[in-house]
């Protein structure tokens, strides 16, 4: 199969590009290079590399010719960048995946959108199913779900072969350490603080990347068009949990746990029902305890590849949101 995959060098469309590469499938990957898209995410992988946004038609019209399937994990992705500076999220996510649909519509492909739990909000008991109503809280979130929406009216309207995926927090090697997980990871490693936003009582639903990129292949091959899929992880953690975690797992001093001022209007829990997506065939093989000492072992001996990122434009954007410097 000949895939465009667009956001291929992010965190979670990296691991899509290397899985697919790996089962003989050509891979075509559109990618505007944000401060989160790295080339390096793609080393060793066979593919083949167009540089460009989703809402540049010419950029999508040279990366999409000749593709089977589109797959747009591209987005700007991180909910405290949202708050701070909504444009672009706005841009991507509304302007960008209309060029893309545009493009996959007029030539009969079918679309795999990937999405988000933060659409359905925050859930205080019980697990968000593909009914639950959409009550999205951060500019993050509501510009995903305007993309979501937009993609079912062109499978109704259209007859679009679309389908759209919905995961709960991924962690797992090459997150940008913005993320909860890879911050905290290098932070403790680092001896620097690990800022816990409020009391750290917020709760996620862990899903490994690799578990979540199955579970896209998954509907990419037998999802029904114009249906959506949620796709969670089998562990939730408290956010003061994970970092305790961290602790213990890098061996760094628990003083250095520090509560900060909490995210606005900041979702307490996410939980997803994955019923659908699990009636497909997929399961989720990786448990957090292990995933995330995996993880964590995974940047003790990456350095190469979190060192250029730390030192470089990262430590404006952490000094901006945490209002002081990196060690
Ligand atoms: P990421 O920030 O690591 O990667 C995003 C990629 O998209 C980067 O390579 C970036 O350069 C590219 N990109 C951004 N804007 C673009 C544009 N206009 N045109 C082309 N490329 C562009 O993000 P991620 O964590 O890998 O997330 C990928 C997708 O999965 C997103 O759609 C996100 O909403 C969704 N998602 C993420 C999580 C999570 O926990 N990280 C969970 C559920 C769903
Ligand atoms: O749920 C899926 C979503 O998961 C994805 O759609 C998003 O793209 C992805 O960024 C992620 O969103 P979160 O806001 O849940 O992830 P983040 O890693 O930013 O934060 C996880 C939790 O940790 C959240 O409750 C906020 C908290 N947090 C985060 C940071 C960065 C802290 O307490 N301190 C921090 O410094």
């Amino acid at each position: 199969m000949r895939l465009l995959v667009c956001g291929g060098a992010g965190f979670i469309g990296s691991t899509f590009v290397r899985q697919r590469a790996e089962r003989g499938d050509e891979v075509v990957v559109l990618d505007k290079l944000t401060y989160a898209g790295r080339r390096e995410n793609l080393e060793n992988v066979e593919h083949v590399f167009v540089h460009g946004a989703i809402e540049d038609q010419e950029s999508v019209a040279r990366a999409i010719d000749g593709c089977e399937a589109v797959v747009n994990f591209a987005a700007e992705t991180h909910v405290d960048r949202s708050i701070a500076e909504p444009d672009a999220f706005v841009r991507t996510h509304a302007l960008g995946t209309f060029v893309l649909l545009e493009a996959a519509r007029e030539r009969g492909l079918r679309y795999l959108q990937v999405s988000t739990d933060e659409v359905y909000g925050s859930i205080e008991e019980g697990s968000f199913t593909e009914e639950s109503p959409l009550e999205p809280s951060s500019p993050y979130s509501a510009t995903k779900t305007g993309a979501d929406l937009l993609v079912q009216s062109y499978a109704l309207t259209y007859g679009m072969a679309a389908v759209i995926c919905r995961g709960s927090n991924n962690y797992g090697p090459r997150q940008y350490p913005e993320k909860l997980i890879p911050l905290m990871v290098l932070n403790a490693l680092h001896g620097d603080p690990l800022p816990v936003y409020g009391d750290g009582l917020q709760v996620r639903n862990w899903i490994h990347v690799s578990d979540f990129c199955a579970a896209i292949s998954h509907v990419l091959a037998h999802g029904k068009p114009g249906e959506v899929y949620n796709a969670g992880g089998p562990d939730e953690c408290a956010n003061i949990d994970v970092v305790r975690r961290i602790v213990e797992l890098t061996g760094a001093d628990e003083s250095l746990i520090e509560h900060v001022t909490d995210r606005p209007g900041h979702d307490r829990r996410y939980s997803l029902s994955s019923d659908k997506v699990r009636a497909l065939g997929w399961e989720p093989g990786v448990r957090f305890a292990q995933g995330l000492a995996d993880t964590v072992a995974w940047y003790r001996d990456s350095r190469d590849w979190w060192e250029p990122i730390r030192s470089g434009a990262y430590r404006e954007y952490y000094e901006r949101q945490y209002g002081r410097p990196l060690a």
